[in-house]
């Protein structure tokens, strides 16, 4: 395989060429791929619209490059492995034949019941393979999915569809996790209450349990299928046509779609796979993310299958039924590349050495860590105890936005050094830089991660609103993409990644915006106000302190507490609960009557020093009672 770096040298003399000619550089890789048409011009774009568009004119369908492209060499080769929750069930391989098979047959199911090209579909189902089904299939009839993570809420998932305005849903009647049934069709039906645009759900059959089939409107997967054809020609697209929507959250408001095209999705999800990870044909990969996240898309689904890989899916949790389980699973399938987050390696650490011990994890080349800064002892940990010392680890930093890996070490090839991303790819050129917008050059400098030249993969707008992207992203620092990340460069010339530099708590690896809980937290009918801050969390890296002001009348302090949980959950889903609610007399706020959330944040952290000038606030007096009451 051609673009695959071999060597640190070769990785300086591509990055080299991809700054002095990017357009020359990504059409080399983009011409690896199959086109119907060849692109007019490879690059225009300003980041003042923002407006970028790569491989101008080209036409292609994604999934062509998938399969067509791979049949005849890899027809016979595994292109998912599928290990389900409960290790006794039996488990499932897909080669690329078969793949395309149940691919083909799902996109005619998506044809008879109305789905066509620029319709979105929203995925919101179980870690099996018939997610990644309904993804590909999607791409290849030209509809834009939107997988939405089956952990959140009724109202949560209302809201996704609403904003794109899906016509369909794809779900199951439930969900196994863990020693969990989750009701996930009783969710979607709930959702629907609030929607009006949805005309057919699909329903997979994974639990068994009894759900309400409403007339009609919902049918289930096998049914759907039944009878439907093996073959379905693939829908000619644009290369700036829109591949999928995923919602993330910001520091303002509701989540945001953010907006993916096919071309340079798919040349940079490939590019990125093949080269951090160093696969080699034959190897088995294994991501443990959802596909509901940006990693499950880029590192399960589609750069993996582009690049003709093995990609193991997993359907459960790391501890269930025993917390050796992903070293059971590494073992049983000999995978070679593994990737998962700091939080699960913290969780797992938590269990001592004794459950990795039965396992030899002899078969790992590569592991990977994404989704949040790995803390040095957790690097030591997963190096040690599961690399066994000698397997390259991979620490890369990238973000639903970005579409694919951005800085990260290139296994093997690029040193490691612990809690660094380490260097950027080919065609990414990040800047730090000062709070006016100055570039930082040289080492030994601190400050906030922008992008000053766009990537193939990079998000070109946030659905239904061009407006926000640009407030959001391109605002900030003029010319520049704003990552909302501050980073260091070290006397080495190494990024490293401090975390968020706006309100977005990073929690488990899963982004939660302030606002966004807040306004959860007030539609408690006792909330008067809330402030929401992150706070250090041994496992989850950061986890959710509300500070909030009630009207205590007929409630103790603890049951208060539970229902304002609870009503996070109910709105958002289990994983915005906050884990510490204080109730408060007041808010600190300054004299225009913005919150101070640096106080609150230092509260939170149990680190009073610093906390600088209290005096000038509008309340200063409610500072001690916050204290107080944090029993600091
Ligand atoms: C954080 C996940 C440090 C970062 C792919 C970013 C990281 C946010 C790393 C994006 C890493 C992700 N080191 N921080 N290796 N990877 N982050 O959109 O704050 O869910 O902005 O994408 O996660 O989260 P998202």
């Amino acid at each position: 395989m051609s673009h695959k770096i071999q060597t640190l040298s070769g990785y300086f003399h591509e990055y080299q060429k991809s700054v002095l000619e990017p357009e020359a550089f990504w059409s080399r890789i983009a011409e690896s791929f199959h086109w119907r048409k060849k692109w007019t011009k490879t690059l225009e774009w300003d980041f003042e619209g923002p407006n970028v568009k790569w491989f101008v004119n080209g036409k292609l369908n994604l999934t062509e490059n998938i399969f067509e492209r791979h049949l005849y060499t890899k027809g016979e080769t595994p292109a998912i492995i599928w290990e389900p929750n409960n290790p006794d069930e039996p488990n499932r391989t897909l080669t690329y034949s078969e793949l395309y098979r149940l691919t083909n047959q799902f996109c005619n199911a998506l044809k008879a019941q109305g789905i066509g090209k620029g319709d979105r579909v929203i995925i919101y189902m179980p870690m099996v393979p018939e997610a990644a089904i309904a993804m590909l299939a999607c791409a290849r009839v030209g509809a834009i999915h939107s997988v939405v993570f089956a952990g959140f809420s009724a109202s949560s998932l209302a809201d996704r569809i609403n904003d794109c305005q899906a016509k369909m849903v794809l779900t199951s009647d439930g969900n196994f996790r863990g020693q969990k049934q989750i009701e996930v069709k009783a969710v979607v039906d709930e959702a629907l209450t609030k929607c009006t645009s949805v005309q057919k759900v699909i329903v997979l059959q994974r639990t068994h349990q009894p759900v309400n089939m409403v007339t009609n409107r919902d049918l289930w997967w096998h049914n759907a299928i039944d009878g439907q054809p093996y073959e379905f020609e693939a829908e000619e697209m644009d290369a700036e046509d829109m591949l999928f929507i995923l919602y993330t959250s910001g520091s303002t408001g509701k989540p945001k779609g953010v907006v993916h095209t096919t071309g340079g999705y798919m040349v940079y999800s490939y590019y990125s796979f093949l080269n951090v990870f160093q696969y080699s044909q034959g190897d088995i990969y294994w991501c443990t993310a959802d596909v509901g996240w940006i990693t499950g898309h880029s590192y399960i689904v589609y750069g993996p299958l582009l690049a003709g890989a093995t990609t193991l899916m997993f359907e459960g949790v790391p501890t269930h039924p025993h917390p050796g389980r992903f070293w059971e699973i590494v073992d049983k399938y000999k995978v070679n590349q593994f990737y998962t987050a700091p939080t699960a390696i913290r969780a797992l650490q938590a269990y001592g050495l004794e459950p990795v011990e039965p396992y030899s994890l002899s078969s790992l080349k590569v592991i990977g860590s994404v989704g949040e800064p790995i803390n040095e002892e957790a690097w030591h940990w997963y190096h040690d105890h599961i690399g066994k010392g000698n397997c390259p680890l991979v620490d890369t930093w990238w973000q639903t936005e970005t579409g694919g890996i951005m800085i990260s070490a290139l296994a093997g090839i690029t040193p490691n050094k612990p809690a660094h991303a380490s260097l950027p790819l080919p065609g990414v050129q990040p800047v730090i830089v000062d709070a006016e917008g100055n570039e930082l050059t040289g080492n030994n400098v601190e400050g906030n991660l922008c992008i000053k030249f766009p990537w193939p993969s990079m998000l070109r707008t946030t659905y239904g609103d061009h407006e926000k992207c640009k407030n959001v992203y391109f605002s900030t620092y003029k010319g520049m993409y704003f990552t909302g990340d501050g980073a260091k460069r070290d006397h080495d010339g190494y990024l490293r990644i401090l975390g968020r530099v706006d309100d977005v708590i990073n929690v488990s690896g899963h982004r939660m915006g302030t606002a966004e809980v807040e306004n959860a937290i007030n539609e408690h009918p006792k909330v008067v106000e809330s402030a929401v801050v992150g706070f250090p969390h041994e496992v989850k890296g950061q986890g959710i302190y509300a500070f909030v002001i009630c009207d205590m009348t007929g409630r103790t302090e603890e049951s208060l507490k539970e229902e304002i949980k609870e009503t996070v959950r109910k709105i958002i889903g289990p994983i915005a609960k906050p884990d510490i609610v204080q109730i408060v007399p007041g808010l600190p706020k300054t004299r225009s009557g913005k919150i101070m959330r640096r106080i609150l944040r230092k509260v939170a952290s149990k680190d009073l020093s610093n906390l600088g000038d209290t005096s000038t606030l509008l309340n200063p007096e409610v500072v001690d009672d916050i204290i107080k009451g944090a029993g600091l």
